[in-house]
């Protein structure tokens, strides 16, 4: 859709620039995030009470807290009356004036790369590699709806306000900073007040993040309050601040389940929801074969595979010839990557957020019929897997259409492109998928029949990039109006949403 087109005039005409990662050739650089990592996974400097399955077991610093509300029932009512009163001030202030604090958030989030790649590594397992990136991704989030901002008022009136309700943002554990960012400050620049309920595993990781958009608001002196962060327990907490009067919008991004849930509790439209996904890979015969292996495994294994964008699925059209010499390197890297603790440098393949359960520990260790180990998964702790292959995955099994959110990848085998289209459809969700090849014709043909929100040819799957490849789903893969993160609609949508029908 026209989501995926060049942002809006404003950076179209002069470009996007993105905030750089780390490079972690210098050294220099490598040792400030070293130590930062060093700060939060080691609380008493003796012991790495994280390790391989462990959390820290208590904060190893004062965490900044000003943003922060603790909140039981009572609580809540409190919280959202609180982001009301203050939504109301930020909503008067002109776009220029939002869009500058947005960008000085930007700035103060860039400024505290080094403490957010840290307490990513430390309370959600993610190795540097995997944290830092989505320190930039947030940094990039910030500056991009600071832009959207502008044009929405140019657009809408500079005296249009969304109205009284509040912004709920729930985020998910495994991108624990830069979707609560994103959402959050997509919320105010629309002109809402925001209550962020972090992920009960990564409270820190918001508390330190959300310390840093506050500083952006306190530099302006806009209210402290038009963002909160709310820690409440899930059950009945969590359901009366998700159905609170108050509460205009929830920005939801987790597992079909919980969305589910949440459009029950709000039968009205007013849920916006990125969900699960069951992502495939196609490569064809005509493929770079060494390209394909290498993307195939960072989209399954980056982050212990735990993102709904990851690749589940590798769908390998044609010969037994060319099935051969991939099956070969796949089981080879797969094998060769290295399991490990998150904080430790050498890890590529870091620990699971929880023991695996459920779907993901049925994947990990229960074949279905038709199925062999190409790599068996191994458990080194509660927490820490090796990566596993299932290779003759039968098209509509078990295995074939459920997410099961960690280390494991599935290999269907068919004889054409058309019937890999096939088996890559037929999944309830339509998040991420890709195609490796080098035929014109194949793309084409595959690109006009996939169905999922981000397609990626001849790339990896996961790591969408702000303002270039605006992220978001199809099918059950979204709930609402669809508009995607990092795209020019995402934050119009906000403000356009329940309060304002009607407006583009
Ligand atoms: N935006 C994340 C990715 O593209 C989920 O991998």
């Amino acid at each position: 859709g026209d989501d995926d087109a060049t942002p809006g005039s404003v950076a179209g005409a002069v470009g996007f620039p993105h905030a750089p990662d780390t490079d972690l050739a210098v050294a220099a650089d490598r040792h400030l995030l070293r130590s930062a990592v060093r700060a939060w996974t080691v609380p008493d400097g003796s012991s790495g009470a994280g390790g391989a399955s462990g959390r820290p077991a208590a904060p190893p610093r004062p965490d900044p807290d000003h943003a922060v509300v603790v909140v039981d029932t009572r609580g809540v009512d409190a919280a959202v009356a609180r982001v009301a009163a203050a939504g109301r001030t930020w909503g008067a202030l002109d776009a220029a004036t939002r869009a500058g604090i947005l960008r000085r958030a930007a700035e103060e989030l860039a400024h505290r790369r080094a403490e957010l790649v840290g307490v990513m590594v430390a309370e959600a397992g993610k190795t540097v590699a995997e944290a830092d990136p989505e320190v930039s991704e947030a940094v990039d989030f910030a500056r991009y709806y600071a832009d959207r901002a502008l044009e929405l008022d140019s657009v809408r009136g500079a005296t249009h306000a969304p109205g009284p309700g509040i912004t709920l943002v729930t985020p998910p554990w495994n991108f624990p900073i830069s979707i609560p960012v994103g959402a959050a400050l997509a919320a105010l620049a629309a002109g809402t007040g925001v209550l962020v309920k972090p992920a009960p595993q990564t409270p820190r990781c918001a508390r330190v993040a959300f310390a840093a958009v506050h500083a952006a608001l306190d530099a302006a002196g806009a209210p402290l309050d038009a963002l909160l962060v709310a820690e409440c327990p899930e059950g009945d907490v969590g359901r009366h601040l998700a159905t609170h009067d108050g509460v205009a919008r929830v920005l939801l991004t987790g597992s079909i389940d919980t969305a589910r849930l949440f459009a029950t509790w709000r039968p009205d439209r007013d849920v916006l929801a990125e969900t699960s996904g069951k992502n495939a890979i196609v490569v064809t015969p005509s493929a770079d074969v060494d390209l394909a292996v290498a993307d195939v495994v960072r989209s399954a294994f980056g982050h212990a595979g735990q993102k709904c964008s990851a690749a589940s699925l590798l769908v390998l059209v044609g010969s037994a010839g060319f099935d051969d010499r991939l099956r070969r390197q796949l089981a080879d890297a797969v094998t060769s990557l290295p399991v490990g603790p998150a904080e430790d440098p050498r890890t590529v393949v870091g620990p699971l957020i929880d023991a695996p359960h459920g779907d993901l520990l049925r994947a990990l260790t229960t074949l279905d019929p038709g199925e062999e180990w190409l790599v068996q998964p191994r458990r080194l702790a509660d927490r820490l897997w090796t990566p596993g292959v299932r290779h003759g995955v039968v098209a509509g099994s078990w295995f074939h259409r459920t997410e099961c959110f960690g280390p494991v990848l599935g290999v269907v085998r068919v004889a054409t492109l058309d019937e890999a289209i096939a088996v890559q459809n037929a999944v309830p969700f339509g998040l991420t998928g890709g195609l490796h090849s080098l035929d014109e014709h194949e793309i084409e043909r595959w690109l006009g029949a996939v169905e999922v929100g981000n397609a990626y040819v001849n790339r990896t799957i996961t790591g969408a990039v702000v303002a270039r490849q605006p992220f978001g789903g199809w099918k059950q893969s979204v709930v609402g109006p669809g508009a995607k993160a990092g795209g020019p609609h995402y934050v119009a949508q906000i403000g356009s949403w329940s309060d304002a029908p009607g407006v583009p």
